[in-house]
């Protein structure tokens, strides 16, 4: 762990905000002895993954230009980025299914050796309503990325993709050479789809290189609680929906099923903390611009513990000391019972693991929860007082 994820760790929440400062003017000693910086672009850098990986990329010493659409996000996540950093990087409101945008965005901005593209709709119910909404912004914005790679003689490509590539494995844990099954929605489709136009092209133009990690849950916030996952709605997934339930915003949490084949009857998943994900894009990212990729490298990303909804549930209310209101209701529509990863490749070639407790990831959940409660009565509050001064 570098000297500054151990400083923003340090969970001490009243002084949480010196630590940030002292930890601003460190980096800036820091940063005027480095050298040379590499250049990259994160595509959806404003988004949940996109921003932690934003921080860890900084933190790395990398220069970073972000392009986001905002579509999932916001542009505060831009001020927390910094206000963590210290450094705020290049930012424009650039969707990658524009061409055209993109082609000036990357012309301006030369020297980029690199991508990570995050830049994706992923909600698996919407892709299912619209899913030509979901081809177009998946499948085109890789492709137009994809295109624009050699014009700007960017090296290498990290994408972003899931787990849910695997379907129901029949063997757990699962390992990357699995075989894949057809997708249960449009959502899964693109991943799939996506995997392989990333593996034609490079197959097709070897002086570009590809990492494919396979993401299996990201939870947990910034332990700054100064960016996290920004649910849009009614949230989809558990532990957005189990941290609002904590908060009073939902009135009761319902788990889908307990009569799955699995210890205790709920769904078993592989929970990885979003910090140690953002990190498994440092260790790609170096392999990439290090020169030992050779042309598509695929990695499973988690921490190689399954871990049933009831379990997690447990963890968050005991560990943050508050209760959420929850009933068993019927199974969810096209769930799989159990997943989790068999991470040892990457751990072996990355030279990456997951180290996040859990005990930290769902304290940093619950502080990032907080943290948005705070934010919207700060919001109530000006509404009220613009309105009682007449402006
Ligand atoms: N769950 C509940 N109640 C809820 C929400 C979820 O019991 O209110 C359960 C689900 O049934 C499942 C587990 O919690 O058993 C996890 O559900 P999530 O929706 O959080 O996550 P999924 O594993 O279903 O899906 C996630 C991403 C997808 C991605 C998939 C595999 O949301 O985008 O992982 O990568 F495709």
């Amino acid at each position: 762990m570098s000297f500054f994820s151990y400083i923003c760790k340090l969970n001490v929440q009243k002084n949480d905000f010196i630590i940030m400062g002292v930890t601003k003017h460190i980096k800036k000693l820091f940063k005027s002895s480095t050298n040379a910086k590499d250049k990259i672009l994160v595509t959806g850098g404003l988004g949940y993954i996109g921003s932690h990986t934003v921080v860890e990329l900084i933190e790395a010493g990398y220069e970073i230009c972000i392009v986001d659409n905002l579509s999932n996000s916001n542009i505060d996540v831009l001020k927390g980025i910094e206000k963590i950093t210290g450094v705020k990087p290049i930012y424009e409101n650039i969707d990658c299914t524009d061409y055209v945008a993109m082609n000036k965005f990357l012309a301006k901005n030369e020297g980029i050796r690199a991508v990570i593209h995050f830049a994706a709709s992923k909600a698996v119910g919407e892709s299912v309503e619209k899913p030509l909404m979901y081809y177009r912004n998946n499948v085109v914005s890789l492709i137009n990325i994809l295109e624009l790679m050699p014009i700007h003689k960017i090296e290498g490509i990290v994408f972003s993709s899931s787990c849910t590539v695997y379907g129901q494995p029949e063997v757990l844990p699962v390992t990357e050479s699995a075989p894949l099954q057809k997708a249960l929605s449009p959502y899964g489709n693109t991943k799939q789809i996506c995997e392989d136009i990333v593996r034609d092209t490079v197959a097709a133009n070897p002086s570009v290189k590809s990492i494919l990690l396979r993401y299996f849950n990201p939870i947990g916030a910034h332990p700054s609680a100064l960016i996290g996952e920004l649910p849009n709605g009614v949230p989809n997934n558990l532990l957005p929906f189990i941290a609002q339930t904590a908060a009073g915003v939902r009135k009761k949490l319902k788990v889908f099923g307990n009569d799955y084949n699995t210890p205790d009857g709920s769904c078993i998943r592989d929970y990885i903390n979003v910090v140690d994900l953002a990190k498994a894009h440092i260790a790609a990212m170096r392999r990439i611009l290090g020169g030992e990729v050779e042309a598509v490298e695929t990695y499973n990303v988690g921490t190689g513990r399954g871990l049933s909804v009831l379990e997690i549930l447990n963890a968050f209310e005991t560990v943050n000391d508050v209760k959420v209101p929850h009933e068993i209701v019927g199974r969810r529509a096209g769930d799989i019972e159990q997943v989790w990863a068999d991470p040892t490749y990457a751990n072996k070639m990355l030279k990456w693991k997951a180290e996040e407790t859990l005990e930290d990831t769902v304290r940093s959940i619950w502080k990032w929860q907080l943290h948005l409660a705070e934010q919207e009565e700060d919001k109530e509050t000006t509404k009220g007082s613009k309105m009682l001064s007449g402006s």
